[in-house]
């Protein structure tokens, strides 16, 4: 293999940049050539490209989002916007792909694999965790602990009123930034879409709660799809209740800043794995970390199988959120 292009798609995650020097070295290290892909699939589908050299990839661990841009486009959904993407790869002379992603990213690239003479390699790069193949994708430590700062800032001021706060989390149809933010800020209810809770019962908790003397109740809630559904849920509370409560959704400010150190180092193994993946002849395969090791899933495992939230935490929200 002589050359190889790596894109990041989908949303960007902290940590992004620290895979792609990672993988820019990697390959530099083997005397092959390295292309970078500008605005994930949109700039393949039109030959945004330009090579990566050690320069390109200087001081850039520690910045969140990603200096390759990303894209969520429509027209690579179609056979035609396939068929333009694999031209420009023929083009280029590319015959290894790295995609920084989520299970979208590798659905859309599993496409491409099937349509040329490209070997495609995943690398996982979401906030959500939502992966199927690693323990933990890349972004995730981040917007967890950027979660778990603004929760601590929230419960200041909630203990000083005595109030009652939702605070909504980002995860997609997932609870991974709830559960570890929740319990790592002392929430007094975690909702999450795998263990779902009825707002009567919700009710029932929050009145036994100031029941306690409680001066503040923090929910952590995931938003369960998109964002703002916490709104209904705090709607509802309010009404049977009567408490005054407040909601805050965090929003994207967990997708920016910069990556912990866990997630540069996950990424800068990651990154790597993904250049000597693709030069062991690996193809349609995402490289995740699972038990401390390097592991290969096959692409479609990612987005056919669920990964469960470790019950080692949810076993612990019985005694942590009382
Ligand atoms: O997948 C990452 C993520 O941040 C999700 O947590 C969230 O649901 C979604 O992307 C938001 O997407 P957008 O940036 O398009 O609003």
């Amino acid at each position: 293999m002589k050359r190889i292009g790596i894109l990041t798609s989908g949303g960007d995650a902290p940590g992004m940049n620290a895979c792609i020097r990672a993988s820019v070295r990697a390959a530099l290290a083997k005397d092959i050539e390295i292309l970078g892909i500008r605005e994930g699939f949109a700039g393949l589908m039109s030959g945004d490209i330009v090579p990566l050299d050690r320069a390109a990839i200087r001081n850039i661990i520690h910045l969140g989002g990603t200096m390759l841009g990303t894209s969520r486009p429509e027209e690579f959904k179609t056979i035609e916007g396939r068929a333009k993407a694999i031209g420009v790869l023929a083009d280029k002379g590319i015959e290894g792909l790295i995609l920084i992603g989520g299970d979208g990213t590798f659905q859309g690239a599993s496409l491409l694999s099937n349509g040329g003479n490209i070997k495609i390699v995943g690398v996982p790069g979401t906030i959500d965790n939502d992966c199927y193949g690693t323990d933990y994708t890349i972004g995730f430590d981040t917007a967890v602990n950027t979660a778990l700062e603004a929760i601590d800032r929230i419960r200041d001021t909630a203990d000083a009123h005595q109030r009652l706060f939702f605070i909504e989390v980002m995860g997609r149809h997932s609870g991974f930034i709830a559960l570890k933010s929740g319990i790592a800020s002392g929430a007094e209810e975690i909702i999450i879409p795998e263990a779902p809770m009825s707002p009567e019962e919700l009710c029932r908790h929050i009145t036994g709660y100031f029941g306690k003397g409680k001066r503040s109740i923090i929910i952590v809630v995931a938003e369960q799809g998109h964002a703002g559904t916490t709104l209904e849920l705090a709607r509802q509370v309010k009404c049977s209740i009567g408490f005054d409560a407040r909601v805050c959704i965090l929003g994207h400010i967990q997708r920016g800043g910069p990556p912990t150190a866990r997630d540069r180092v996950l990424a800068s193994r990651l990154g790597i794995a993904a250049v000597q993946a693709l030069l062991n002849g690996k193809d349609g395969h995402m490289v995740g970390e699972v038990n401390g090791e390097v592991a290969y899933t096959p692409l479609e495992d990612t987005w056919n199988k669920t990964k469960k939230l470790d019950p080692n935490l949810t076993e612990m929200l019985e005694i942590l959120t009382d």
